[in-house]
């Protein structure tokens, strides 16, 4: 069986981003000029998804509008001549269907995952968290399908995390079975740095078995008065393998203001027309910030 469904949970309140989320969502905070959300649809289809659902909440809007046909804008467009912005414009309506579930209220990752219980059914399908972006020739969601092909099983997409991030991630213990997959032991919900079972973290990709929704339900509130994934991703532990996988690819974590940050850099320095204009923008700056007589 293969994975057709994905879901895309993007209903948080984004609040290291307030005051910008205060009215626009933080998966739709532009890289250059490409939100954040597009680069993870992106992954999606390019990783075989047919089906996809973003959870969204209040002040969610922007994420529907813009993944619809823009009547007026693209008729602008072509009134102008401008062949190839109507044609990038278009390009994004035409992605993929996506269809649209509400979180009422943003109680936790957990939660926004139960919230497409019934559109998913019976069926594996991935969770792709709408504000990571991670690069790869291969995509990582199509990474963690492979490894349910082989397995029959659920599988998280990990990497290391320096020792000061540890607490803002869930933690695995795992059993190595290779250079790059681990069989899952434990995972424990923003632990302690000093008591955290290792510096191997879950990042924003998963493949799960739909049993992962009765374990949810069972495991109820956790860590912050929210539903945890990671609660139900334990419980789901005591009766199926779990495997944990080293992706393949670089991770930019867009929640995150330095994150935030270095993938504008990143892209920019990939990007032909901005490259050697940014080069040059940061070589002069860095002369200046490196140059005491300038403090
Ligand atoms: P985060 O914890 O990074 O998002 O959740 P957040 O709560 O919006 O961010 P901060 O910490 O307040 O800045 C990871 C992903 O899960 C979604 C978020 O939208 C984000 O894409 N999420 C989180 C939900 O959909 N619902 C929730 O209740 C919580």
């Amino acid at each position: 069986m293969t994975v057709k469904k994905a879901l895309i949970p993007a209903a948080g309140l984004g609040t290291r981003f307030l005051p910008a989320t205060k009215s626009m969502p933080k998966e739709m905070l532009p890289i250059i000029d490409t939100p954040v959300i597009q680069y993870v649809v992106e992954e999606a289809i390019a990783s075989g998804i047919e089906d996809i659902i973003i959870i969204t909440g209040r002040g969610k809007r922007a994420i529907e509008d813009y993944f619809d046909d823009s009547p007026e804008l693209e008729m602008h467009l072509a009134k102008k001549h401008n062949t190839e912005l109507l044609k990038l414009v278009r390009d994004v309506s035409s992605l993929v269907d996506i269809h649209y579930i509400r979180q009422k209220e943003p109680n936790g990752l957990g939660d926004a995952v139960l919230r497409a219980e019934n559109h998913i059914g019976n069926e594996p399908f991935a969770v792709l968290l709408g504000d990571d972006i991670i690069v790869n020739d291969k995509p990582c969601t199509a990474q963690l399908i492979d490894n349910f092909q082989k397995y029959g099983r659920s599988t998280l997409a990990v990497e290391e995390v320096p020792y000061e991030k540890l607490s803002s991630y869930g933690i695995i213990k795992g059993k190595p079975l290779n250079d790059s997959l681990y069989v899952l032991e434990d995972i424990v919900e923003k632990p302690s740095p000093e008591n955290a079972p290792s510096n191997i973290g879950a990042i924003g990709r998963y493949v799960f078995t739909p049993e992962i929704f009765d374990c949810i339900k069972e495991a109820g509130t956790g860590v912050g008065d929210e539903i945890q994934l990671t609660d139900g991703i334990r419980l789901l532990n005591n009766t199926q393998t779990i495997y944990a996988c080293r992706f393949e690819g670089k991770r930019f974590d867009t929640g995150d203001r330095l994150g935030y940050v270095k993938s504008i850099i990143d892209f920019a320095l990939k990007n032909e027309s901005l490259r050697e204009d940014v080069l040059e923008y940061l070589r002069d700056i860095l002369v200046t910030v490196d140059d005491p007589s300038d403090k």
